[in-house]
């Protein structure tokens, strides 16, 4: 699919609507919840930036907010039930606080079930929107403030016709260090237990010129840590691949690590891994979820490799890149999976060594092909395996941390916080330092001593 770039003229009617809320919206206060992924971080920051635009002044602290956004993840029910308490959490403010304006957006809202729901349940959200309507958040709070009536703006056949991206509308970012930054949006791949296909729609990539100003700019203003975000960063489809992509990032002046997330094995190329060897500043560190061990379950869920595939691609990166940090998810209990499917899963993270594992039992997501495949595994036995799972990898993961011990690495500080001093290595492993150190700098540190999901370090 061709890129959709909205276009200016869009994009000025909404700073003009902006300008006109001004007005209005100066001094009030306005909070964004965010649950999910990186991309849904990424999102909030631009529905910050909208926000300020408005005239909005951003705060934590959503009690005394005129103005709050729930911004939901779709990708498990334990996540879309945390989105609902976070709504429901918002009632008795607004009991307090009439004129309390309360929206919805993100993953959930392309859901219509939920959009239902909301309608049905939640009366007192004024608005929702979908994951495609970010550059419209001020004709979305105009209308929302003007109207009198409950709004919505989602696009009705996500499935199709979804497909833009928006330039040029204001980022308010979190941290002036660190930064996401996304070059694709979407998923063409239909993983078959997975919903984000349905609620972000098809994969479309951002201009490659686009992409390396945005990082030039981040880098000319001291950023020291840069994530590339997409669902599959692999199928990137701008003017080059993305190998080239990520080396000529990597090449843009400046002292900072560049990594990126998420790496779809089946696309995961030899030129990548080349890349990453041959450049200090790319990160060391390779998300490269495998999911299930089991041939079998793998073409269930459609991933498009085998168990051996993927055992060698690891390999290669282990190999290849000396030092590299090799993490992974893994989803247990998917439909048919047996005992022997499940030893699959454990052999390859057995023979990998992943420093970190996130582990997922499975969720049935509505209107997706393995929600309605027949022989559900009972959720005792999902349990059974989520704990052997991180039984396992509790092990691996203290053996990795303890082989730093005496290394000196390179840290970036993320200052103090809750009392304690820690930064992140270019593996992405947190480090305990010994002492402060300002925030958004690197140093060299000798670690001393390892736990399993951290490392404790002196600053040399
Ligand atoms: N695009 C990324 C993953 C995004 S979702 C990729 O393909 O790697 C993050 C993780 O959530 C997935 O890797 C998967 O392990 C898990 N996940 C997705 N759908 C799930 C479901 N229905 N049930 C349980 N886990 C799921
Ligand atoms: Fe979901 Fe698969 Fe796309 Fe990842 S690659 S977002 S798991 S459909
Ligand atoms: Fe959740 Fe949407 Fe990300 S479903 S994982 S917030 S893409």
């Amino acid at each position: 699919m061709d890129n959709i770039i909205i276009p200016k003229s869009e994009i000025d009617k909404q700073k003009k609507i902006a300008a006109s809320l001004r007005e209005f919206c100066t001094g009030k206060k306005a909070s964004v919840r965010t649950y999910g992924c990186q991309q849904n971080e990424a999102d909030s920051e631009r529905i910050e930036g909208a926000l300020v635009l408005c005239g909005y002044e951003i705060t934590k602290d959503t009690k005394n907010a005129d103005l709050v956004i729930i911004n939901t993840c779709a990708i498990r029910e334990h996540a879309e039930l945390r989105a609902f308490s976070g709504a429901g959490e918002l009632k008795k403010l607004k009991e307090n606080k009439k004129d309390m304006l309360i929206g919805i957006c993100g993953c959930m809202i392309q859901e219509k079930h939920r959009r239902e729901q909301i309608q049905k349940s939640y009366p007192y959200v004024d608005f929702v929107f979908g994951t495609d309507m970010h550059h419209r958040l001020p004709e979305i709070i105009f209308t929302a403030l003007n109207s009198g009536k409950r709004v919505s703006f989602v696009s009705e056949k996500p499935h199709n016709d979804f497909g833009v991206i928006s330039e040029d509308m204001p980022v308010k970012r979190k941290s002036d260090y660190r930064a996401w930054v996304s070059i694709m949006y979407g998923c063409d791949n239909f993983c078959s237990y997975c919903v984000v296909p349905y609620v972000r729609g098809r994969e479309r990539s951002r201009s490659y010129d686009n992409i390396i100003s945005e990082v030039k700019v981040l880098a000319a203003q001291g950023c020291r840590d840069i994530t590339l975000l997409g669902q599959n960063v692999n199928s990137y489809k701008g003017e080059k691949a993305f190998p080239y992509l990520l080396s000529d990032i990597a090449d843009i002046d400046g002292d900072f690590w560049v990594r990126f997330m998420t790496s779809h094995p089946k696309d995961a190329s030899h030129e990548l891994v080349d890349v990453i060897a041959s450049n200090e500043k790319i990160a060391r560190h390779f998300h490269l979820p495998f999911q299930a061990g089991s041939d079998r379950i793998l073409g269930l869920m459609n991933r498009g490799y085998t168990k051996e595939q993927y055992l060698e691609k690891a390999l290669e990166i282990k190999e290849k890149v000396k030092g590299i940090s090799l993490t992974t998810d893994v989803i247990c209990g998917f439909p048919t999976e047996t005992d022997k499917d499940f030893s699959e899963t454990l052999d390859v993270i057995k023979k990998v060594g992943f420093d970190m594992i996130y582990t997922f039992i499975f969720s049935p997501r509505k209107g997706t092909p393995a929600a309605s495949m027949d022989r559900q595994v009972p959720r005792e036995e999902q349990i059974l395996r989520f704990n052997a799972l991180n039984e396992l990898q509790n092990e691996n993961a203290l053996k990795n941390n303890q082989n730093m011990v005496g290394q000196t690495i390179k840290v970036l500080s993320d200052g103090v916080n809750n009392g304690s001093c820690t930064g992140r290595s270019s593996q992405n492993k947190i480090i305990t330092l010994d002492r402060p150190q300002e925030k958004g700098t690197f140093v060299d540190v000798v670690i001393v001593s390892a736990q399993q999901y951290s490392l404790t370090g002196r600053i040399k």
